[in-house]
């Protein structure tokens, strides 16, 4: 994985600022630092895979294994599971769907009609096992499995992956003999794709987990033992909280592949959450390019000078060769031998050419292709990145105050007791 700046826009005061927060992040001693569990995960999740894999084969049996969980419990495998599922058509192994994700009726309603015929299981992923969102669609599933089953068998049917000993379902999965797995206690939602969180359903849905571990312990290695100002976690933090300071409040992270929408949407969350508060931190937004440059394009270019982007660039990919053709009817035999992909990628460097030019400061960084290894190099990256880059706004990477006033006030309007 490489990192390459456009601009040399970082100033050696934000490195420096960087350097001294990746300092307290190893030193684990800034706020929150009782949340630093998923600094070595790669390596301590190598011990489970086994029993990962072994509840995946149960559960693979299945025409359809339902992910239920939201947030951090959500974007990592939906991820995952978009960037190396095949673009069309089925996919190999149990069908997989979600649900609990939000709270739209008619998608949870819809989801059981086409359940009702299905030999299905359920993946519910809770840390506190209380979550309003996903314990509703699990209470909605759970009903069908029972009715189609009855309990001793349904039960068979599911896994529980939760806190070890709090929480609703804890209970459940103790009382009624799920398969479960555990969430440690020192490792937030939105870093816990390397955790059973994402390893469990990824081995449901064939993914390489030991390949994904792998490359997130490559990561890991590389970033916790350069203590130099070259250390990649440092650049990007460097990068983005100096062009913060410089009124640059909208980080776009842009992917060329549609197959990393979801990445995009894991990272979203990932420095949201972290960096959105005390009135701090960079807005962080998405785009699809080209597809989004026929909508967002003419905004990026020219409005605001407030943004800034940060560009994954494939470099490898399978892709379709335009042939010469005798007639060159469709004026396209100047692209003759060129594949769709290298025709992206000149669309990479030419719109980040453009938006440089327009006064939009970008940063790329380039994987040789969408495998599990290099999405493990991507998790921990951008993980040990945000905690780096929290620190250096000054503000706790692994807290999310802010997620309860709307739960709290929905859950006044709803009647629940207590609120
Ligand atoms: O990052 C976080 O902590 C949140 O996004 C949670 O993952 C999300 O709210 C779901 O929480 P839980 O796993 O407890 O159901």
């Amino acid at each position: 994985m490489q990192i390459d700046l456009q601009f040399s826009t970082i100033s050696q005061a934000a490195i420096q600022k960087s350097q001294e927060s990746r300092k307290i992040l190893e030193s684990r001693s800034g706020s929150g630092n009782d949340f630093l569990g998923w600094l070595q995960l790669p390596e301590e999740q190598s011990g489970h895979v086994q029993k990962y894999l072994e509840i995946a084969a149960d559960l693979q049996k299945l025409e359809a294994v339902v992910m239920v969980g939201i947030g951090g419990s959500y974007l990592g495998f939906k991820c995952l599971y978009e960037a190396l599922r095949p673009a069309v058509g089925p996919v190999h192994g149990p069908e997989i769907l979600f649900a609990g994700h939000s709270l739209d009726g008619h998608y949870h309603q819809q989801l059981l009609e086409y359940l009702e015929q299905k030999d299905f299981g359920v993946v519910v992923i809770s840390k506190s096992g209380t979550t309003t969102e996903p314990a509703i669609a699990f209470r909605l599933l759970w009903g069908l499995l029972q009715k189609k089953h009855g309990a001793a068998e349904a039960s068979r049917r599911v896994c529980a992956i939760t806190d070890e000993k709090k929480g609703t379902l804890r209970q459940s999965a103790d009382s009624l003999g799920f398969h479960s797995a555990v969430i440690a206690d020192d490792v937030g939602g939105r870093f816990s794709v390397l955790s059973p969180v994402g390893l469990i359903p990824a081995a449901i849905a064939g993914v390489d987990i030991y390949s994904l571990l792998q490359g997130s312990m490559e990561m890991c290695d590389r970033l916790r033992n350069d203590q130099s100002p070259e250390n990649p976690a440092v650049q990007y933090s460097a990068y983005r909280n100096g062009l913060y300071e410089e009124g640059k409040k909208i980080e776009i992270l842009v992917y060329y592949q549609h197959s990393l929408q979801y990445l995009a949407e894991w990272w979203k969350q990932l420095f949201g959450e972290s960096e959105g508060k005390n009135g701090l931190g960079v807005f962080p937004a998405s785009a699809g390019f080209t597809t989004d440059l026929h909508s967002l394009g003419q905004w990026i270019q020219q409005s605001e000078r407030t943004i800034f982007q940060t560009i994954l660039d494939v470099e490898e990919a399978r892709s379709p060769v335009l042939a010469k053709q005798e007639n060159d009817g469709d004026g396209l035999n100047y692209l003759a031998g060129k594949s769709v992909h290298d025709v992206n990628r000149v669309a990479l460097q030419a719109t980040r050419k453009a938006h440089g030019e327009g006064g939009v400061p970008s940063l790329r960084i380039s994987v040789p292709r969408v495998d599990e290894f290099h999405l493990g190099q991507i998790f921990y990256f951008f993980e040990y990145a945000c905690g780096v880059s929290a620190y250096a706004l000054g503000v706790n990477p692994f807290d999310q105050p802010g997620v309860e006033d709307y739960k709290n006030s929905m859950f006044k309007m709803l009647g629940k007791p207590g609120y």
